[in-house]
């Protein structure tokens, strides 16, 4: 039997169409039921991801090593000083070596300006699938699980409820915008209401936006941007307030953390969440910041969602990978 997504690069959820990206998300409720069950599931056996992680990571490095382990298949968890990338091997020399040795490459580089440009030209030159496990612009990984866990705690009634994306304080480091971007262009298109709440330095890319508004029009669902919090928390399903960088100043960190340090009223509290919905949920993509981001009230607390919505990226890179390698 053939698998029709099989060799599809994984870049942004923009260039998957909505079947695609729904038989994306049933393949995860599948293995997701098995690995409940502990159902043998060993769809990649013998087969080999080459993880490049240029920053961090927990959610993300720990779904794909331990989903290629209970896929049957293994993954090389690499950073750029195991590799000659250190010594300027390029993209795509990277790309033609590794992919005649296995059977798909992710790359994390969040480098501004850089990251999005990097997977690019390793899946050009790639003869196996690339899967974008977060970059300077996007996070699609972050995004389909996030709608994963938002059907699950809504019984999959999710259209024209309030979802709400907002900016938070966090000074410790300079967050990547690329969740934002991901989300107001995945939940826009399956019909949520999105509300995009920021200080005015922290807006997203023009060019997103726009295409956040264009799917809202062609499904019929809104897209509004708002510069107060407790506007946009009033009777929303679904809260997602987190920290991003300032997209004006995101290469210098200095520059970026002072126009933080304006707003530390930006946090998501109890207060904030007695105006939301009864039913409400709160989701983070994590780490969060404590304190800054968030109370311990609010991510401990009965509308917080936030581990189901990390286990959830163990099922959808599972998915993810089962599909395409
Ligand atoms: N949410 C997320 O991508 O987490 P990590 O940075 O730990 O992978």
């Amino acid at each position: 039997m053939s698998k029709p997504m099989q060799g599809r690069h994984f870049i942004t959820t923009r260039e998957w169409s909505t079947d695609e990206l729904e038989l994306l998300l049933q393949s995860s409720w599948d293995l997701k039921r098995k690995f409940y069950r502990d159902e043998p599931h060993a769809l990649l056996r013998d087969k080999t991801l080459f993880m490049m992680f240029y920053e961090q990571s927990t959610r993300t490095r720990n779904s794909f090593e331990a989903g290629m382990t209970q896929l049957g298949g293994h993954a090389h968890d690499l950073t750029p000083d195991k590799l000659q990338v250190s010594h300027g091997e390029t993209a795509e020399d990277t790309a033609r070596v590794l992919s005649r040795m296995g059977h798909g490459i992710s790359v994390r580089n969040c480098n501004w300006g850089q990251g999005n440009n990097f997977i690019r030209s390793v899946a050009e030159m790639s003869r196996v699938p690339v899967m974008n496990m977060q970059c300077d612009v996007y996070h699609p990984c972050q995004a389909i699980a996030d709608l994963m866990t938002i059907r699950e705690k809504f019984n999959n009634e999710i259209r024209g409820r309030k979802f709400v994306i907002s900016w938070t304080y966090a000074p410790s480091y300079v967050r990547p915008i690329s969740v934002p971007h991901s989300e107001i262009l995945l939940m826009t298109r399956f019909g949520l209401d999105v509300t995009l709440a920021n200080p005015p330095e922290f807006k997203l890319k023009p060019e997103i936006m726009a295409q956040a508004e264009a799917n809202a029009k062609a499904g019929g669902s809104k897209f509004e941007v708002v510069d107060d919090m407790d506007a946009a928390f009033e009777d929303a399903h679904i809260v997602y307030p987190k920290s991003w960088g300032c997209l004006v100043h995101e290469p210098d960190r200095e520059a970026a953390v002072k126009h933080i340090e304006k707003y530390p009223g930006w946090v998501a509290n109890q207060e904030r969440m007695d105006l939301t919905n009864p039913e409400s949920i709160y989701m983070h993509p994590l780490p969060a910041s404590r304190g800054a981001e968030v109370t311990d009230e609010v991510i401990d607390g009965a509308h917080s969602v936030v581990w189901d919505q990390a286990e959830n990226r163990l099922h959808t890179a599972k998915g993810l990978m089962a599909l395409t390698m």
